[in-house]
């Protein structure tokens, strides 16, 4: 259900948000680093106190245990918010043992006031989507609405159990997130071109088979790139490549080979647009920088199509797309009529390996194409290089996001669709 379609006015709301955010330790307090997640979140909040709503927020933040660390406190987040908005804000630490108080405290409270709990993971029935936590958090409000796309992947109490428990509705972000990524799957306009970079390859596996059945390209760089440069005969030298879990071992299958089983069910060339040159569908650098570690100053620029490619006791790391690989994904992001971009080509933090990672942000600024653009790293690379307000959709979710673009069914969507 959307928001617009749930009775809500003059009541009180459950909203949860993603407050999970990177903090940093200043004069011995934890404070909020990177505030991208508060302030996404405040569309959906600001709509509701206008509605005369009170607003109880809820959220995770980090992987705490039961003991509570301190370092995982919502303070962090509720001082911010005090600091940085001009709502009427209460936090409520103890909510279990409590709940009459923390009932009063909200009843007594006017319309327009809003409180945040403390983290839901304290408590360890919100993993385990326990009834009786479910049962105490939807006793301090009367509706709920999911605005935390990035946790919709999780069956806990918060996400799966209120919006099984009370009449519910998708928050105002969710639902344009939710309408981005949807397009993405089910009519993107094409030529459609897909981005994947990043270190790890473990989650970008199942939306890059995904995707790849329904773009037109998949450029690959970063970390990922590494398995299909070695699972077509190219020595990668020291560059990373991401341990093969237990599982797939048990197969007697590892990333390398589903590099290979991705570039083989997509064998072929074909024209983006008509008149341009004929490419695979799966596109892997050509070129790369390269450095005996990610902290040398000195780098080297490597053909991928040179004799010296097949150095295998090659001590240099991949660290970046080379500036042919950067000039073609740019060129390919510019005829797209939809682009999806998750994942660093490289190590951008480090200037010697930022150009791939810039060029790939100032093509997907500059393209007139719809594009839509996932995962805290890449939302980082867009904001260092000045391009983060020339995208269309941008949203902090990772995990949740790739799960959704692998065509599986989010827990927390499930069961708001009741
Ligand atoms: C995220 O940062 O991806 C979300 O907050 C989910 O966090 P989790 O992986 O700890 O559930």
């Amino acid at each position: 259900m959307k928001l617009s379609q749930l009775p809500c006015a003059g009541k009180t709301v459950l909203v949860r948000v993603d407050y999970n955010v990177p903090l940093e330790l200043k004069r011995n307090q934890w404070c909020v680093r990177d505030a991208r997640r508060l302030r996404a979140s405040f569309r959906t909040i600001e709509h509701l106190l206008k509605l005369n709503c009170k607003v109880v927020l809820l959220s995770h933040l980090g992987r705490p245990t039961e003991k509570g660390e301190e370092k995982f406190s919502l303070r962090s987040v509720y001082r911010y918010l005090q600091k940085n908005t001009d709502w009427s804000i209460q936090f409520i630490d103890d909510y279990v043992q409590n709940t009459a108080e923390a009932k009063k405290m909200i009843a007594a409270s006017a319309p327009g006031s809003v409180f945040l709990l403390e983290n839901l993971r304290f408590n360890a029935g919100e993993k385990k989507n326990d009834p009786a936590f479910v049962k105490t958090l939807a006793s301090l409000g009367e509706v709920f609405v999911n605005d935390a796309f990035s946790s919709c992947h999780r069956a806990h109490a918060s996400v799966v159990g209120l919006a099984k428990k009370m009449p519910a509705a998708m928050g105002l972000s969710l639902e344009t997130e939710v309408h981005a990524f949807g397009n993405l799957l089910q009519n993107p306009v094409h030529p459609f071109v897909v981005v994947v970079g990043g270190a790890k390859i473990s989650d970008k596996i199942d939306p890059i088979v995904n995707l790849s059945r329904i773009a037109d390209a998949v450029l690959i760089g970063g970390g990922v790139a590494n398995n299909f440069l070695k699972a077509v005969g190219i020595a990668v030298q020291k560059s990373y490549l991401q341990d093969t879990p237990a599982d797939l071992k048990k197969e007697g299958l590892d990333y390398v080979e589903l590099a290979n089983q991705i570039i083989s069910a997509n064998q072929g060339e074909r024209m983006l647009k008509d008149g341009y040159i004929p490419l695979p569908k799966i596109i892997y650098p050509v070129d790369v920088v390269a450095a005996i570690s990610p902290q040398a100053r000195a780098t080297t620029k490597i053909e991928l199509t040179s004799s010296n490619v097949n150095d295998k006791n090659g001590k240099l790391m991949y660290l970046d797309i080379g500036p042919k690989t950067a000039r073609l994904y740019r060129e390919l992001i510019l005829q797209a009529e939809t682009v999806f971009w998750n994942g660093p080509m490289g190590m951008f933090e480090q200037a010697p390996f930022a150009s791939g990672t810039r060029e790939v942000a100032r093509a997907v600024a500059k393209t007139g194409a719809v594009t839509v653009v996932g995962g805290g790293d890449t939302l980082a690379a867009l904001d260092k290089f000045g391009f983060a307000s020339q995208v269309d959709y941008a949203t902090m979710a990772g995990s949740a996001a790739l799960e959704f673009l692998a065509g599986k069914k989010l827990p927390g969507l499930v069961a708001l669709e009741k």
